[in-house]
């Protein structure tokens, strides 16, 4: 070897060292701040302090949370770090059985304001057949938690992650961005109330790929302000199906925009594709989305639009939507439909929607009678073959 062939053997040795030790000792355990395994010993405060002390390294550094099972309360994990954050989980994490335990926090484990941060595999918990129990029988329960949220989060990977049993939503990010959700899966019973999967508001740059939601509720929901959001290889029932809204809650409200749904598979849902309006005024609006290569499996409402939402007919004076929908793409959705009306597209009716396209749909429906479609001021463009036969305005 030549003099600096040497030099350089010996700085690579030096780096390689250095890699080792720092990230050995970058490794916060939840064990080592006081976590127990056991289920029972309430490990919330030893997870907080292993977030903090991760929190604060000057190098990359991991959270880890070993197997076992461990039980956690109500926790906040506050953000930004110092460093890249790594939440690595081999075991499992549960909520307190006693629903009560949460008061009116909204929130079992809320990430906020983190960025550059991967929450990695593990199972999370909430124990909520009490809960659900409580609301079914009409007692007085408590408003209920989701169970994993990030608000205001940048630059996020979730992977590996399983959620089962939560009180409400499973997984829900607010005000975030770029966040590459991958391989999660989301369970509750069909018949769980109010048990979403997965929702996304105010929020740009998401991606869902990979993944299961079995749920009571809607697999995906999203809401005003969402942008940029990507779903693909979506495995989703039982559950209510992927959900655009219910848009127009309120009479100020963001838009939903870009929003993509392919190669998924719909199983035994109430909705497969849907959007959902109040009809009530609104600034609200929904502009191109694209349902691409879909598999209906005995779906209620394979392909819906409804802006005629109002239960009860309590707080919609106008019984008109003020959200305006445009470009919608319905594209190689193929299956079997659970209703005769195998395709409703009721718009508004002071807004109509523009911009439908209709291509390649074959819905069927298993009863002897051919599947039908319902449109009301729906207009835009039909390409290649579609079953049930088309009713947009041209
Ligand atoms: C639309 O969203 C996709 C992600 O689904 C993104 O790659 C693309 O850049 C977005 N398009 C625009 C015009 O922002």
């Amino acid at each position: 070897m030549t003099k600096s062939q040497i030099t350089l053997a010996i700085l690579f040795t030096l780096l390689t060292f250095i890699d080792v030790s720092t990230s050995s000792s970058n490794v916060f355990n939840v064990v080592s701040f006081g976590a127990k395994p056991d289920g029972v010993t309430d490990s919330t405060a030893a997870f907080l302090k292993a977030w903090q002390a991760a929190c604060v390294s000057a190098y990359s550094a991991t959270v880890m949370v070993p197997t076992g099972t461990f039980l956690v309360k109500g926790i906040t994990f506050t953000g930004p770090c110092k460093s890249k954050l790594k939440f690595q989980v081999a075991g499992t994490v549960v909520a307190p059985a006693d629903y009560w335990a949460f008061g009116n926090s909204g929130y079992w484990i809320l990430f906020n304001r983190v960025s550059k941060m991967s929450l990695v595999g593990g199972t999370f918990d909430a124990r909520a057949s009490g809960f659900w129990a409580c609301r079914k029988s009409g007692q007085n329960c408590p408003p209920g938690v989701r169970s994993i949220t990030f608000n205001a989060a940048k630059d996020v990977v979730i992977s590996g992650v399983k959620s089962m049993n939560s009180q409400m939503s499973h997984m829900t990010l607010k005000g975030c961005t770029n966040v590459a959700v991958r391989n999660i899966k989301l369970v509750a019973p069909g018949n769980s109330p109010n048990t979403d999967g997965f929702g996304v508001q105010s929020s740009t740059g998401i991606t869902l790929t990979g993944s299961t939601v079995q749920t009571g509720d809607d697999c995906v929901s999203i809401g005003p302000g969402t942008r940029n959001f990507l779903i693909s290889k979506l495995n989703c029932g039982p559950g209510h199906g992927v959900s655009i809204g219910s848009l127009a809650k309120t009479l100020n409200e963001d838009g939903v925009e870009n929003v993509t749904v392919s190669n998924s598979v719909f199983t035994g849902t109430t909705n497969g594709v849907r959007i959902k309006s109040w009809a009530r005024a609104s600034t609200g609006f929904v502009n191109k989305v694209f349902f691409q290569n879909l598999i209906m499996k005995n779906v209620q409402n394979p392909i819906i639009i409804d802006q005629n939402y109002c239960p009860t007919h309590q707080g919609c004076p106008t019984e008109h939507s003020g959200v305006k929908i445009s470009q919608v793409t319905y594209r190689n959705i193929q299956g079997t439909s659970a209703t005769q009306q195998a395709m409703n597209l009721a718009c508004s009716k002071t807004n109509p929607c523009t911009g439908i396209t209709l291509q390649d749909i074959k819905l069927t429906y298993n009863k002897g009678t051919p599947a039908t479609s319902y449109c009301f001021n729906a207009a835009g463009t039909n390409l290649g073959v579609i079953q049930p036969t088309s009713c947009l305005n041209k």
